[in-house]
C-alpha cells in the first residue's frame, strides 16, 4: 500500500479507519473521497494525526469519470470502499438512493479500479477491499447456527439487498476479470462519531435530553455488536494478510437483545451522569420496523484461525467507552444534530409510531 483511496471516509466507520490507518501505517498517503451526504461530516476528521499524508476530495461515487480521474491522478494502488447509504430505516422510507450509491456507485468504483489495475505495471500490488455487512445473510431463528462465509445470501431490506448486490459485483470482478479483491462482512458497529440515527447514539442522546427511548417492538431482536476500533484493526489485517478473492466475517462475539443494549446504556448513564430518575424509565416500546430481522450472529472462526484476529473490546467496556465519548463530545453532538434535517428525520421516522403499552 502506498496511495490509498478510501471512499466514504467522512462517515462513521470510514473516519475511524482514516484515523487508524494514519496512526498505524507511517508511509502511506490517504485520499478520502466522500460526497458528504447527511451521514458524512468533516467534523468527524477534525483531530487527524499526520495530516500531511491526508487529502480530502468531495465527490460522488455515482460519477464514474470523477472516480476514474481520482484514481489516476493520485496513482491509487489500494481502494477501500466504505461509501454507502447505511441506515435500514431510511432504505424503507426511500430505497432509490440505496440502489444508486450501493449498487451503481460500487459498480463505478469497481470499474474505475479495474481500469487502473489493468494498465498498472505493478498489478500484484493492487487491492480492492469492499466493506459489507452481516445483514446480507438475512435473519436467524434463535436456535440457528451463526452466519459463516458460505451462508447463502438472503437479504430482506432494501439496504441489505443493495449491499448484497454490491458484494456479488465485487466477486464478479474477481472471477471474471481477476481484479484482486477481498471482502469483509461485519456485524453492527458502535463507537465514537456514529451518526445519532443508529440505536446506540440515539438512545444516549435521547436519554441526555430526557426524551423517550424508542425501542422497536418487544426489543428482543438479537444483534452482534463490534466496537469500531476492533473493526478497523480487522480490516487492516485483511488488507495485509487476507487471501485474494476471499471473504472474512467480522463480529464481536456477543448476542444481546436490543432491550439489553438500551438497559446497559441507561445503567452507564445512571452512573456517569445521574438524573432525577433512572434513565430506564424513559424506555418506550414503539411499533416494530417492517420486515425487521430477528437475529444476526456471526461465526468469526475463519478470521480468527487464518489471520489471528479477535475483538479486543467486550460489549461492556466498548459500550462504556462509547457513552463516555458522547458525554465528553457534546460540541460534536450539538453540531451534528443541528445539521442535515436531523430532527426532521427523527420526527418522520418516530412521530407516527405510537407507544405500545
Ligand atoms: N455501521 C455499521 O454498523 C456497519 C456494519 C457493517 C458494515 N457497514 C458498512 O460499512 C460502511 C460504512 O458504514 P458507516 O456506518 O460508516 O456509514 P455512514 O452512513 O456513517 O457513512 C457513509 C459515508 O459514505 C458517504 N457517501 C454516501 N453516499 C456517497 C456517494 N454516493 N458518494 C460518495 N460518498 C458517499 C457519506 O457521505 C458518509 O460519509 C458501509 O458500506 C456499511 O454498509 C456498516
Amino acid at each position: 500500500m502506498k496511495n490509498v483511496l478510501i471512499t466514504g471516509g467522512a462517515g462513521f466507520i470510514g473516519s475511524n479507519f482514516v484515523r487508524y490507518l494514519l496512526r498505524n501505517e507511517p508511509d502511506l498517503q490517504i485520499i478520502n473521497l466522500d460526497a458528504l451526504t447527511y451521514a458524512g461530516n468533516l467534523e468527524n476528521l477534525s483531530d487527524l494525526p499526520n495530516i500531511e499524508r491526508y487529502t480530502f476530495i468531495q465527490g460522488d461515487i455515482c460519477d464514474f469519470s470523477f472516480v476514474k480521474q481520482t484514481l489516476e491522478k493520485y496513482q491509487i494502488d489500494t481502494v477501500i470502499h466504505f461509501a454507502a447509504e447505511s441506515h435500514v430505516d431510511r432504505s424503507i422510507v426511500g430505497p432509490a438512493s440505496f440502489i444508486q450509491t450501493n449498487i451503481v456507485g460500487t459498480f463505478n468504483v469497481l470499474q474505475a479500479a479495474y481500469n487502473t489495475w489493468s494498465k498498472s505495471e505493478n498489478k500484484n500490488n493492487f487491492r480492492f477491499h469492499h466493506i459489507s455487512t452481516d445483514e446480507v445473510f438475512g435473519s436467524l431463528f434463535s436456535t440457528d447456527p451463526a452466519f459463516t462465509e458460505i451462508t447463502p445470501y438472503d437479504p430482506r431490506s432494501p439496504y441489505s439487498a443493495s449491499k448484497a448486490a454490491s458484494d456479488h459485483l465485487v466477486r464478479a470482478y474477481y472471477h471474471t476479470y481477476g481484479l484482486p479483491i477481498t471482502i469483509t462482512n461485519c456485524s453492527n458497529n458502535y463507537g465514537p462519531y456514529q451518526f445519532p440515527e443508529k440505536l446506540i447514539p440515539l438512545i444516549i442522546l435521547n436519554a441526555l435530553q430526557g426524551k423517550h427511548l424508542p425501542v422497536y417492538g418487544d426489543g428482543k431482536q438479537v444483534r452482534d455488536w463490534l466496537y469500531v476500533e476492533d473493526h478497523c484493526e480487522a480490516i487492516h489485517l485483511v488488507l495485509k494478510k487476507g487471501k485474494l478473492g476471499e471473504t472474512y466475517n467480522i463480529g464481536g462475539e456477543n448476542q444481546p437483545t436490543n432491550i439489553e443494549i438500551v438497559n446497559m446504556i441507561c445503567k452507564f448513564l445512571d452512573e456517569l451522569k445521574p438524573a432525577s430518575s433512572p434513565y430506564a424509565s424513559l424506555i418506550e416500546h414503539v411499533p416494530d420496523r417492517p420486515g425487521h430481522d430477528r437475529r444476526y450472529a456471526m461465526n468469526i472462526d475463519k478470521i480468527k484461525n487464518e489471520l489471528g484476529w479477535s475483538p479486543k473490546h467486550t460489549l461492556a467496556n466498548g459500550l462504556r467507552e462509547t457513552v463516555e465519548w458522547y458525554l465528553s463530545n457534546i460540541d460534536w453532538v450539538n453540531l451534528i444534530t443541528s445539521q442535515n434535517n436531523y430532527q426532521n428525520w427523527l420526527n418522520k421516522n418516530y412521530q407516527n409510531r405510537e407507544e405500545i403499552k
